[in-house]
């Protein structure tokens, strides 16, 4: 996607006196989220950014506005420090509820006095509880602060985003959606997936429709099943088991992150990068995903929590050992399942998606594997019968033919890498495996941006490429409640016991039946 001018643009010095015609807005900044991701965030924008900007903090607690930037100086990269130096007088601080309409109104006199009474462009960032979006962005708008625009005006923006959980079901989702669109334009809604800010996901469509020789490959004839890996190795801690024991592994990262990356590697071309033209094709191979009734899930998924282990060397906790975790909880913090796209592209192809907490490594990883070749010419030692050959191969004693994968490393490697077999060097025509491989890194000379930087340039500008449209988000939620209700019967796959550290339940290999192929350990 075009990155909008004054984001190429030289890299600005920030007079103080030029007043900010963008405001970004974060309606509960007092959570970690701002010192943690949305500020730096920020800086990071604001050193190549021309054209000036300012943020305003909104939240409860009372605050000055010095007081609201030593808090963030404290958080912000030693990297950064310059930049920070030059955007803090630019970041102020405005006490209020977003419930309250007074203190609302209080805030709106602040952001016209800030912007010298000059039209500004505002960006509202609502870092609340999730449950709270659609009334805040009620109450925004009750308050005058946004307003319906219609795409293409000359009006300043008026921007709301907003950030997964959408919803914990199809009809909560559709609801908050309906309640978000009864305020605002889908043009003027960025829901975030910060999975889609990664550089390494957002290759995924530069691989795959600027190189031509994948193309033609990446289907059905050619590819023998596609696997998705999202390892953790972090449990759930930190405050944050009150949601996630409601959420669990499916509900947390399948049904988003996962299910963004699968449509990015499984949708059709886009006729061009225009935001809407990529997003039509994502939202048609989500709608092919195949969902899972009762029969298919106990045979095609695996659900299970992690006990007591060691991760890194360090004794851990089991899940229902953790803070916050109702006794006897049945919620799942590993997930596989295996299903389909039924398109004329993937039909059959099985699709394998796997994501655990406490794992034995941090990895995501995306693995096409192509189709072996119909007849094995190479490996056979000089003078072998075909019984013997055929034997060695079965035990494994000689090498089988391996199948060509490419693999995408997303993080934290950011690589990719063709596997195929080369000839040994010698008189016998013995293959061994070899790579090649690209890594970000060493090639560009520089670790990728963040995703959050990403997403909040692209919402400032407006570009929406990024970001779920509401189709994408209901889709996701037709395949995760799918699978949510067949756990429910009777026949369905029970809550398994992996110990922390390891690769989750050995069950999850069954998910490979009849194909060649194994889970990757990334
Ligand atoms: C979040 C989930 O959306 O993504 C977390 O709620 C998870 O449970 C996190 O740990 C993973 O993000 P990343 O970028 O660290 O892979």
């Amino acid at each position: 996607p075009q990155r909008s001018e004054d984001a190429r643009g030289p890299a600005g010095t920030r007079d103080p006196r030029r007043r900010a015609r963008r405001q970004v807005i974060i309606v509960g900044a007092s959570g970690d989220l701002t010192e943690r991701k949305l500020v730096p965030a920020l800086v990071s924008i604001a050193r190549s950014c021309a054209e000036p900007f300012g943020v305003v903090g909104f939240a409860r607690r009372p605050k000055t506005d010095e007081q609201f930037r030593a808090g963030l100086a404290e958080a912000i990269p030693a990297e950064l420090r310059a930049a920070w130096t030059d955007l803090a007088p630019h970041v102020h601080y405005q006490q209020g509820d977003v419930e309250n309409a007074e203190d609302l109104a209080a805030l709106e006199r602040r952001l016209d006095a800030l912007a010298d009474g000059e039209p500004a462009g505002r960006l509202f960032y609502l870092a609340l509880k999730p449950d709270l979006f659609a009334s805040a962005a009620e109450r925004l708008r009750a308050a005058g602060l946004v307003t319906r625009l219609a795409a293409g005006t000359d009006a300043p923006f008026r921007r709301v985003v907003i950030e997964k959980p959408f919803g914990r079901d199809l009809s909560s989702a559709r609801e908050l959606l309906r309640r978000l669109h009864s305020v605002l334009d889908e043009h003027q809604l960025f829901r975030i997936d910060h999975y889609l800010g990664k550089e390494t996901v957002q290759n995924i469509l530069g691989l795959r429709f600027h190189n031509a020789i994948f193309e033609p490959l990446w289907n059905r004839h050619h590819v023998e099943l596609v696997q998705i890996t999202v390892a953790e190795d972090i449990g759930v801690e930190g405050g944050r088991a009150a949601y996630y024991d409601g959420a669990g592994a499916m509900r947390d990262m399948l049904q988003n992150h996962m299910l963004q990356i699968l449509a990015l590697v499984a949708m059709e071309p886009p006729s061009s990068l225009d935001p809407e033209a990529i997003r039509d094709e994502k939202v048609q191979a989500l709608r092919g995903l195949r969902t899972l009734d009762s029969t298919d899930a106990a045979q095609h998924s695996v659900r299970a929590r992690y006990a007591r282990g060691r991760v890194g060397g360090v004794e851990v906790r089991g899940y229902l050992e953790e803070d916050g975790v109702s006794p006897g909880s049945q919620t799942e913090t590993f997930v596989a399942v295996r299903t389909e796209i039924q398109s004329w592209r993937w039909g059959g192809v099985p699709i394998l998606l796997r994501h655990g907490k406490r794992l034995a490594k941090r990895f995501t990883e995306v693995q096409v594997q192509f189709r072996t070749p119909p007849l094995q010419l190479f490996n056979r030692p000089e003078g072998m019968s075909d019984a013997e050959l055929g034997r060695q191969l079965r035990n494994g004693t000689l090498c089988q033919i391996r199948p060509n994968i490419l693999r995408i490393a997303i993080q934290p490697a950011e690589r990719i890498t063709l596997s195929f077999g080369v000839k040994r060097p010698g008189t016998a025509m013995v293959m061994t495996p070899a790579e090649l491989t690209f890594d970000y890194q060493s090639h560009f000379g520089r670790a990728t941006p963040p995703a959050y930087e990403r997403l909040l340039l692209d919402a400032m500008n407006g570009d929406a490429t990024l970001f779920l449209r509401a189709e994408e988000i209901e889709a996701s939620w037709s395949f995760a409640d799918a699978l949510l209700d067949a756990w429910k019967a009777p026949e369905a796959p029970p809550v398994e016991d992996y110990e922390a550290g390891s690769w989750g339940p050995e069950s999850a290999d069954r998910l490979f039946q009849g194909c060649e192929g194994t889970w990757s350990r990334g």
